[in-house]
Order: structure tokens, then C-alpha cells, then sequence
């Protein structure tokens, strides 16, 4: 069975308790478990990791590389801060789906800018928990294509 990871960024593991009306009231363990069941229905392996920071991240998808086929992340904050995750997506060659819990622009200006987007293969933002779902349906498509 092929691969996918699916990446959380900063913050993600208070999902659930951190501003319920903004990004709802799952967990990231459950979204996690959707996202596994979801992907063994499309036939693909969906591990997921998440860190609080930058280099961990950065690791995640060099090492991805050797095993995934693409990557669904949320890169959280650094979105709209990260240079260096900027970077570490165009590196690594497999396809990146940027994906967001909240529909970002319809918040601050500041979440309108995404330093990744211009190297991922592309974005769902504003779907809630199944922002993840659609990063993988999209994801699975894109890998089934080649
Ligand atoms: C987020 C949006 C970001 O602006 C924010 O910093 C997050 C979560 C989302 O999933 O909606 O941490 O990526």
C-alpha cells in the first residue's frame, strides 16, 4: 500500500480546546483517526506527525521523501512566517497539499499571505476537520494520476 503523511504544524495538538469557534471542537487524535480510516478506503497509508516547531517540521518532509508518496499539511502559524518551510517543500519533490482548518481569508489580513502556498501543489482552507479529508482525497487523485 502506498503512503501519504499528513503534517501538523504549531499549536495543532490543542485541537479540540484551543478557540472551539474557529477551528471546532475535534481533536487532533480524531482527526487523525478520520484521516487513517479515510485514506484506507482510498487504499493508502496515512501516517501522521505533529510538532510545535519549525526544524521538527523540516525533518518530517526530508524524511518523507524516502517514504511518502505526498504530504497533506497544516502548516499552522508559520504559514505565514516560514521561509525555511518554504524551502523544505520545494526541496523535497513530492507533492505538498496545503490544507487549513478556518477559512483564512476571511481573518486577519496577516493569515492572507501564505509563504508556502506558491510551492505546494495546492490549498483547501476554511472545511473545518474535513479540510483534511478533501488535503487527502485531493492528495490520493493527484498520486493516482502518475
Ligand atoms: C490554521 C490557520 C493559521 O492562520 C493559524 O495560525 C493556525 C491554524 C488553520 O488550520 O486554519 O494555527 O493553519
Amino acid at each position: 500500500m502506498s503512503a501519504i503523511l499528513l503534517l501538523h504544524g504549531p499549536n495543532l495538538n490543542l485541537l479540540g480546546t484551543r478557540e472551539p469557534g474557529v477551528y471546532g471542537s475535534m481533536s487532533l487524535a480524531d482527526i487523525n483517526q478520520r484521516s487513517v480510516e479515510f485514506g484506507q478506503g482510498l487504499g493508502v497509508e496515512v501516517r501522521c506527525a505533529q510538532s510545535n516547531h519549525e526544524g521538527a517540521l523540516i525533518d518530517a518532509l526530508h524524511e518523507a521523501r524516502t517514504w511518502a508518496g505526498g504530504v497533506v499539511l497544516n502548516p499552522g502559524g508559520y504559514t505565514h512566517t516560514s521561509v525555511a518551510l518554504r524551502d523544505a517543500i520545494a526541496a523535497i519533490g513530492i507533492p505538498v497539499v496545503e490544507v487549513h482548518l478556518s477559512n483564512v481569508y476571511a481573518r486577519e489580513e496577516f493569515r492572507h499571505k501564505s509563504l508556502v502556498s506558491a510551492v505546494c501543489r495546492g490549498k483547501i482552507s476554511g472545511f473545518g476537520w474535513r479540510s483534511y479529508l478533501l488535503g487527502v482525497q485531493a492528495l490520493v487523485d493527484i498520486l493516482n494520476e502518475v
